[in-house]
């Protein structure tokens, strides 16, 4: 592979991040951690979707205007990021000049591909969603999402011809030029396209607080538009073309399984119609519940990422998310769960083995070096499951290596052998040592602070007993 480019959704900023944008956002951060471990050219990007109703309705509710909302909001995000160890190249907020100018190139060579025309919209709009939603979607009368009453509106747009390009995507997706995944997305956009694509509409009639579309005023642009295109805007599409050539198409759009016709449908569509590439992958995780229960602030159940990553520390956070559910698949989340996992794998696991082995060399052994000659060796392939996204099962493999680890030291009682037999106390702790290298090594993606902790111990001229890894919280 030659670079990887990868992107999170950029996030509505009408709220601070939550647990769920910490996901995505710490699950690309791996990615582009291991992919630059590898020396790939790696370029991952995240941001922040500040325009429309929704966050002009925010910003007036906190009394404030819409961009110092957006200003004061987006840094809480870009701070979050920086709490939970992301390595983004890029930060990119849909109300910089350097965005609304490449979204008004894109919206010309839209207008040029002759894939555009003047209408008349009539539907339910729904601020939540900012989209427009069918009547046999709602529950009561509501959204079933954001349970409020979507609004009416009928009014003049610009659309564009989605229902053209339903043979294309497919036939992109089957060949494999668009990875969807998890195979179970795949299926769900593919029936999707099969049961006939409708156009589209590309601006709304005076929306609040959106971008103007270039060639009619009474029109601003619809803010999906706006933000799908953030991923273009950010590799120089129309500023700098040696960049956007060198990085586009991307790699890797990773997102929540709620945005994928966005991204699988109406986005690839959009490139063709301007003459861009399609992405080559996008990959949707599925969504957390807590004790069973939709994430949501009527419920009171939301969970601020910072306060665990405070309390817990950021590594333990990003174990925590991506141990606890297999990546593409629903899961359940709670503290006590985290908890769980603090005392047992991190504590008594991790942690209880680099104390152990090396109170004990320091005690029986304390010239002991890791002699190159006897790396602890592992026919397990943490990168291919990497690769595929199984990251649940790459940290439960790492964590069999742990358990050796402490077996090794109770089965071989070395606190008796220090004593007995120095020689096969260092044939063993050796062994062990070499067992914790090849675990931090591989766990750098996962857990930067701790792999960087340990190997900085154990490369040490001279092993000394290590602080605990993982206190006890109080
Ligand atoms: N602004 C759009 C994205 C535009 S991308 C060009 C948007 N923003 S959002 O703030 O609503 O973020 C949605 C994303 O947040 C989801 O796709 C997912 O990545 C993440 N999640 C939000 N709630 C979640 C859970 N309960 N569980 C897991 N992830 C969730 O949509």
């Amino acid at each position: 592979m030659e670079k990887f480019y990868i992107t999170t959704p950029i996030y509505y900023i009408n709220d601070k991040p939550h647990i769920g944008s910490a996901y995505t956002t710490i699950a690309a951060d791996v990615l582009a951690r291991y992919y630059r471990n590898k020396g790939v050219d790696t370029f991952f990007l995240a941001g922040t979707a500040e325009h429309g109703s929704k966050i002009a309705t925010s910003a007036e509710k906190a009394g404030k205007d819409p961009q110092s909302f957006a200003d004061e909001m987006s840094a809480k995000f870009s701070t979050a990021w920086d709490v939970l160890q992301i390595t983004n190249n890029d930060f990119i907020r849909t109300t910089e000049k350097r965005h609304a100018e490449a979204v008004n190139k894109f919206f010309l060579k839209l207008k040029d591909s002759g894939k555009i025309y003047e209408g008349e919209y009539e539907g339910l709009y729904c601020i939540g969603h900012e989209a427009f939603i069918k009547e046999s979607e709602l529950v009561n009368g509501v959204c079933p999402d954001h349970k409020t009453k979507p609004e009416m509106v009928k009014e003049k747009n610009w659309f564009f011809k989605l229902s053209e390009y339903g043979p294309i995507l497919k036939e992109k997706i089957l060949s494999l030029e668009l990875v969807v995944a998890p195979e179970e997305r795949k299926n769900e956009i593919l029936s999707f396209i099969d049961q006939g694509l409708e156009d589209i509409a590309i601006s709304r009639q005076n929306a609040k607080f959106a971008l103007p579309l270039p060639w009619d005023e009474s029109q601003t642009i619809y803010v999906w538009l706006d933000e799908l295109f953030n991923y273009c805007t950010a590799v120089g599409y129309g500023t700098d073309t040696e960049k956007f050539n060198k990085y586009w198409p991307v790699d890797m759009h990773l997102v929540g399984k709620d945005i994928i016709k966005f991204h699988c449908v109406i986005w690839p569509a959009l490139l063709l119609a301007i003459g861009e590439k399609v992405p080559k992958k996008v990959f949707a995780h599925g969504f957390f519940t807590i004790d069973g229960q939709k994430i949501s602030k009527t419920i009171g159940n939301v969970i601020d990422p910072i306060e665990w990553a405070t309390k817990y520390g950021p590594d333990v956070v990003r174990y925590f998310l991506l141990r606890e559910v297999p990546f593409g698949q629903d899961g359940d989340i709670s503290e006590e769960k985290l908890k769980l996992r603090y005392s047992g794998d991190l504590a008594n696991g991790l942690g209880n083995l680099l104390s152990r082995i090396t109170t004990l060399v320091e005690k029986y052994s304390p010239s002991l070096v890791i002699g190159e000659a006897q790396l602890w060796k592992t026919s397990d392939n943490i990168d291919e499951l990497i690769e595929n996204y199984k990251f649940h099962e790459a940290l439960a493999k790492m964590w069999e290596w742990v358990a050796w680890g402490n077996k090794a030291v109770d089965e071989n009682k070395l606190w008796e052998l220090g004593k007995t037999d120095v020689k096969k106390f260092e044939e063993i702790s050796t062994q062990i040592l070499s067992c914790l290298v090849t675990t931090s090594t591989h766990l750098q993606p996962f857990m930067p602070e701790v792999s960087r902790k340990i190997l900085e111990h154990l490369k040490k001229e001279k092993i000394t007993k290590a602080e605990p890894l993982f206190p006890r919280v109080q």
